[in-house]
């Protein structure tokens, strides 16, 4: 049996900045798109909210958050589900418009944290790597796939120059099942010297994480979805840690703002009766300050993105207004 998950392991990121970009007041509803230990949810809470719609994909993060469920005299509802179904799920509970959104885009310490749920390089454990704990794990990408494919994913999502020498050396590593034996295997494959500052374990993991997770196609649906579901006025405030999805977000938040042509096809698809803005100009990007980082260094890579909704119709939904 799996050992018990350590609730409030996870410091939440850039949270005074979130709680200040969400603006949340008495009577509102909002939704916390990744719940994990619950740090932004508290904050939001205590704002006096009427409610909060609380998702993850994780079964272990919801059953964390039962007894903050369970204390907050109804206002928190707990959704086991991604944040890219956000609109369906909330619309099955009778919610149409919500007045804030916020997503804290990637892995918890707690998943990270724990060898079993085989994210880390940095202790030994099976190769799973599945936020939702199902669907196919890392070992089974990792022991099916082609040479060409596993080396795309991990040029692609970690921008590891030397992508193909480490594809060739899980291929002829074969069957990989343990976080320690890929570690291992990319560590030879790319000569790492011991000691040297930054493991190069690191990009293929982050690689092969967003590959299981598809974490890029929900961050991209997650954005459709929030700016589906928030009403006029409505704020919307996006965490991310690396430049892959900070590029999606600024790229998303520019267009829907006006200050980019629409269509690109990394973002989700414009109707044709676009584009009257569905967000107010947006604000500079906000990084955490040295004192944060010092306490929390997974502060040092985080960007949080906030915008605030128009009264337009959202451009990937044919429900709300458009001729379609
Ligand atoms: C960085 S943690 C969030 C931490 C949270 N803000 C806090 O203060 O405790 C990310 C959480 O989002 C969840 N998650 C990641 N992608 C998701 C998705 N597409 N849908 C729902 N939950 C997701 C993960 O399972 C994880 O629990």
């Amino acid at each position: 049996m799996n050992a018990p998950v350590p609730m409030n392991s996870h410091v939440p990121v850039l949270l005074d900045e979130v709680v200040a970009a969400l603006d949340a007041a008495p009577g509102e509803t909002h939704v916390d798109g990744t719940f994990g230990a619950g740090g932004y949810t508290r904050a939001i809470l205590s704002k006096g909210v009427a409610r909060v719609f609380a998702f993850d994909r994780d079964p272990e993060a919801i059953q964390c958050g039962e007894t903050l469920a369970a204390s907050s005299g109804g206002r928190l509802t707990l959704v086991p589900e991604r944040f890219s179904r956000m609109r369906q799920a909330l619309s099955d509970r009778g919610v149409e418009a919500v007045d804030g959104v916020t997503l804290d885009i990637g892995v918890s310490s707690m998943q990270l944290d724990r060898p079993e749920r085989g994210f880390s390089f940095q202790a030994d454990g099976p190769l799973d790597m599945r936020m939702s704990q199902d669907g196919e794990s890392a070992a089974d990408f990792l022991n099916d796939a082609g040479e060409g494919e596993i080396a795309d994913v991990i040029f692609q999502y970690g921008e590891e120059p030397k992508s193909r020498r480490i594809a060739r050396a899980i291929v002829a590593g074969r069957p990989i099942e343990s976080t320690g034996q890929l570690a291992d295997i990319v560590r030879k494959a790319t000569g790492h010297k011991p000691g040297a500052k930054k493991d190069p374990a690191t990009r293929t993991f982050q690689a092969i994480r967003i590959h299981i997770n598809d974490e890029l196609g929900e961050l991209v649906g997650g954005l459709a979805a929030a700016e589906q579901v928030l009403a006029p006025g409505g704020r919307l405030a996006v965490v991310t840690f690396h430049s892959l999805e900070d590029r999606i977000v600024k790229r998303f938040l520019k267009e829907r703002s006006g200050a980019l042509p629409a269509g690109s096809r990394h973002l989700p698809a414009a109707n044709e009766t676009g584009p009257e803005p569905t967000f107010e100009a947006v604000a500079r990007p906000v990084r955490a300050g040295e004192t944060e980082i010092a306490a929390n260094p997974r502060a040092r890579s985080a960007t949080l993105r906030a915008a605030r909704r128009t009264s337009a119709p959202s451009w990937t939904s044919p429900k709300r207004g458009s001729p379609q």
